[in-house]
């Protein structure tokens, strides 16, 4: 009885100490309606129960014309200020925000100063919220998501061309982004190329350099976390001025794998370190005022 009463207390100091937070996860995307493309958000989330087991796991969309979209179809979204107070109500004491975004660009500059915003409105809510970087945030990153691009290909045979989509942006730090993750991919490997939808090489140069290469055969894969709008009409679709119907106007066989990054575990394994780095709590001043 005695061992059992004081296990009990032992179990109530360690609730109620202020050491054991309860964390919980904020996962922000852009969103999609695109039939298909909740795979990849399914896949990331699976990934998350399966590393933070009993952890409240919450999602909000940034793209308020999707969210509207959705929410006529009766599928309510939520936005980060109604995701944060979600993971209040649920006893969250800790929270990562994590960014979905695919590159450090303008969505995910966005999502960061709402984020602050949000936070500083209600100090008391939580002991520290920490910000989650988006995927291609390091050199190291871009190896492992190119990596992870590549292995998903699983039909793509020797001499086999690659050419994926990225969405980009033609200014500000995605197209840095862009650039760096282009150059990493072209150094492993010197059949693949990666451009953007906004920003990036233009597909002419790409359509130029793969007969240079004598190249017979390309494969079309997104380079964004969803397969969404983007990769099934721009990248996949059947309008003459999708990236499919331009390269087999230019007389290639035209393979495409419509996987969003999302889909494969080794994207999914670079959110979740960025999810562990809890190096950028909103709720701390960096500097002395
Ligand atoms: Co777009």
């Amino acid at each position: 009885m005695v061992p059992r009463l004081l296990f009990l207390i032992f179990a109530l100091l360690v609730l109620a100490s202020p050491c054991s937070a309860k964390t919980g996860y904020l996962l922000v995307a852009f969103g999609s309606s695109a039939p298909g493309a909740n795979a990849a958000y399914e896949a990331i989330e699976q990934a998350y129960r399966a590393r933070f087991p009993g952890s409240p796991i919450v999602w909000a969309w940034t793209s308020q014309k999707i969210r509207a979209k959705l929410g006529a179809r009766g599928c309510r979204m939520l936005s980060i200020a109604e995701g944060l107070d979600r993971l209040a109500a649920a006893g969250v004491d800790e929270v990562v925000i994590q960014s979905l975004h695919a590159m450090p660009g303008a969505e995910f500059a966005a999502l960061a100063r709402s984020a602050l915003t949000r936070v500083d409105r209600d100090r008391d809510k939580f002991r520290a919220v920490y910000l989650g970087r988006p995927l291609l945030e390091s050199v190291a990153d871009a190896e492992a998501a190119i990596d992870a691009a590549l292995a998903s290909l699983e039909d793509r045979r020797p001499g086999d061309a690659v050419v994926f989509m990225a969405h980009g942006n033609d200014k500000g730090r995605a197209e840095l982004a862009l650039a760096g993750a282009a150059a990493v991919l072209r150094a492993k490997d010197k059949l693949a190329w990666l451009t953007g939808v906004e920003g990036g090489e233009p597909l002419d140069s790409i359509i130029a350099a793969l007969k240079k290469a004598r190249v017979r055969k390309v494969w079309l894969a997104p380079f964004m976390i969803v397969a969404g709008e983007h990769a099934q009409n721009d990248l996949a679709g059947p309008d003459p001025d999708s990236w499919a119907s331009r390269l087999r106007a230019a007389g290639f066989a035209v393979e495409t794998s419509l996987k969003g990054l999302g889909e494969t575990p080794g994207a999914a394994e670079i959110f979740l370190r960025h999810s562990g780095a809890r190096d950028d709590d909103l709720t701390r001043e960096p500097l002395k005022p």
